[in-house]
């Protein structure tokens, strides 16, 4: 399994969004750790829990600091954390349901790499108004 890195092309140059980006990276990797290591449910589905609730508050934490800048792309970038949060929800649910099928392991992987590429982009761009300002 994969391991998911923070690498510098991915900081956004906020603190605080860089610093919950580094540890949500730590939670995926903490949660493809319990399903490859078959390291048993209860331990799974904590990992699970976790990430959920950790991209949740992450968002919601985005969500305030483009609403306290006024930032231009907050309704775009808002929905995609909606869509975001809800097909994670429905993928780990499904692991935590039925295992970690290699296919639904394959659906998470696939769902990560588009928040990566999601942080270095629109993410990217949050940095550089917040700075800016
Ligand atoms: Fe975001």
């Amino acid at each position: 399994m994969s391991k998911y890195e923070f690498t510098k092309k991915l900081e956004t140059g906020n603190a605080i969004i860089d610093k919950e980006h580094r540890e949500l990276i730590q939670a995926v990797n903490k949660l493809m750790e319990a399903c490859s290591q078959g390291k048993g449910r209860t331990s799974m589905d904590e990992t699970i829990k976790f990430l959920n609730n950790y991209v949740n508050q992450h968002f919601s934490h985005e969500e305030q600091l483009q609403k306290q800048s006024g930032y231009p792309g907050i309704a775009p970038h808002k929905a995609f954390h909606e869509k975001y949060k809800q097909t994670l929800k429905e993928i780990t649910a499904r692991i935590s349901k039925s295992g970690p099928t290699i296919v639904e392991l394959g659906k998470l992987n696939g769902h990560i790499s588009v928040l990566i590429s999601h942080i270095s982009t629109e993410d990217k761009k949050l940095g550089a108004f917040l700075n800016q300002g």
